[in-house]
């Protein structure tokens, strides 16, 4: 358990309570430990992701991570921000694998922006490449040129090895659900994924029974808000994923609902909302903590195979929705309005 900083600590500490409950109804013998990372790591010891977390991490057969970053730590160097804490994790562990599905639960239809008939329905899985592309690319960083102006750059890289393994964990599945896997890119501009659209191309001929589309990714944020509907997988890099992954969540209602799982090549793996530390409403108990609760149930589900536990806790999130409860964030006309902690207390009474 590595609660993080900002609204990170309010919401680990529900899915905590939720994870209790399910241990002992399911008598799963789980252990939890806990650590530091990002800025709450900083202010105890001077780094993001100190040794001590990293060596835990690496022996536990899952993580379940809040969020880290805010204000607070802004203006130190890039490679000393609690942000590093995160991509550190990540890439130590080689999570390279980010599901973050998108599910609007009937209840909420009505605290999606869109119109419902546009989203009702709503199922897509983004898988996310999270341990390469511009993120982690070299070289990086901010130069003085002749003359005294400053020049900052990045790298976006790939290599093959890379975009197959990524491919493979988005054509599997999509083998598991609709049988449709779109590829985003930007293939128009950038080699670097020009080759990834011929790689995922190549691909395909192992999987006759999925049905590969490409759609370059400004068209996709807009096919997002346009028709969500017609996806079923998405699969693409890690930024284009980052900010496509944020805006789906705003289908589903809020971003407080959208978990996610960081898998490596063993499913060892991460759990985490898709969203950040929320410094503006942090400590106020407001913030919606379903988001962490799933990514809990993703856990059991891919993590430690336990699909009755995870569906249980998914039930649950449901029957607490169809009771009318709801955070600030997916709040609407008729609703009852309650705290993280009301929240947290009413998935444990539904379990
Ligand atoms: P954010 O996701 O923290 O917040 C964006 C907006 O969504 C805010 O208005 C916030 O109040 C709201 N929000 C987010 N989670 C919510 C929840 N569970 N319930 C209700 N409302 C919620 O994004 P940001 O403001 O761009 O970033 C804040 C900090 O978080 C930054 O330091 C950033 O680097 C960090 N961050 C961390 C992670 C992570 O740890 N995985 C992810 C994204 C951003
Ligand atoms: C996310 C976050 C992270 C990312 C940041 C905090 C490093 O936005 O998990 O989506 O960009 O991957
Ligand atoms: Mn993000």
């Amino acid at each position: 358990m590595l609660p993080g900083d900002g609204i990170g600590p309010e919401i680990v500490a529900e899915t905590e309570k939720v994870l209790n409950r399910i241990n002992e109804q399911f008598d799963l013998g789980l252990q939890f430990d806990h650590g530091l990372v990002g800025g709450a790591a900083i202010d105890e010891t001077g780094e993001p992701l100190p040794g001590k977390t990293l060596e835990r991490a690496k022996k536990s057969d899952a993580i379940l991570l809040g969020a880290v970053g805010g204000p607070k730590w802004d203006n130190l160097e890039m490679a000393k921000r609690p942000e590093k804490g995160l991509l550190g994790l990540r890439s130590n562990l080689e999570l390279f694998a980010n599901l973050r599905p998108a599910i609007l639960y009937p209840q909420l239809a009505s605290a999606s922006s869109l119109k419902p008939e546009v989203v009702s329905g709503l199922d897509i899985m983004i898988v996310r490449e999270l341990t390469g592309g511009i993120y982690f690319g070299q070289p990086r960083g901010v130069r003085t040129l002749e003359g005294g102006e400053l020049q900052g750059f990045n790298t976006y890289v790939y290599s093959e090895s890379e975009v197959r393994r990524i491919g493979r964990v988005a054509f599997e599945a999509a083998r598991q659900r609709d049988g449709k896997l779109c590829s985003v890119d930007k293939a128009n501009v950038l080699e670097v994924t020009a080759m990834w659209r011929e790689i995922m191309d190549d691909l395909a001929k192992d999987y006759p029974d999925v049905e590969l589309s490409h759609m370059y990714v400004d068209n996709a944020a807009m096919q997002l808000v346009r028709a969500p509907k017609q996806f079923d997988v998405i699969v693409t890099g890690n930024m284009f994923g980052d900010i496509l992954s944020d805006e789906a969540a705003m289908l589903t209602g809020s971003i407080g609902m959208l978990p996610s799982a960081s898998l490596n090549s063993e499913k060892q793996g991460m759990y985490e909302p898709c969203h950040g530390s929320a410094p503006d409403i942090a400590g106020q108990g407001i913030a919606n903590p379903l988001a962490t609760i799933l990514s809990g149930a993703m856990m059991l589900r891919y993590s430690l195979g336990e699909e009755k536990a995870a569906g249980a806790i998914e039930a649950a999130v449901s029957r607490v929705l169809d009771q009318g409860l709801r955070t600030a964030d997916i709040m609407s006309d008729g609703m009852q309005q309650v705290s993280t902690r009301e929240m947290g207390d009413a998935v444990l009474a539904a379990l």
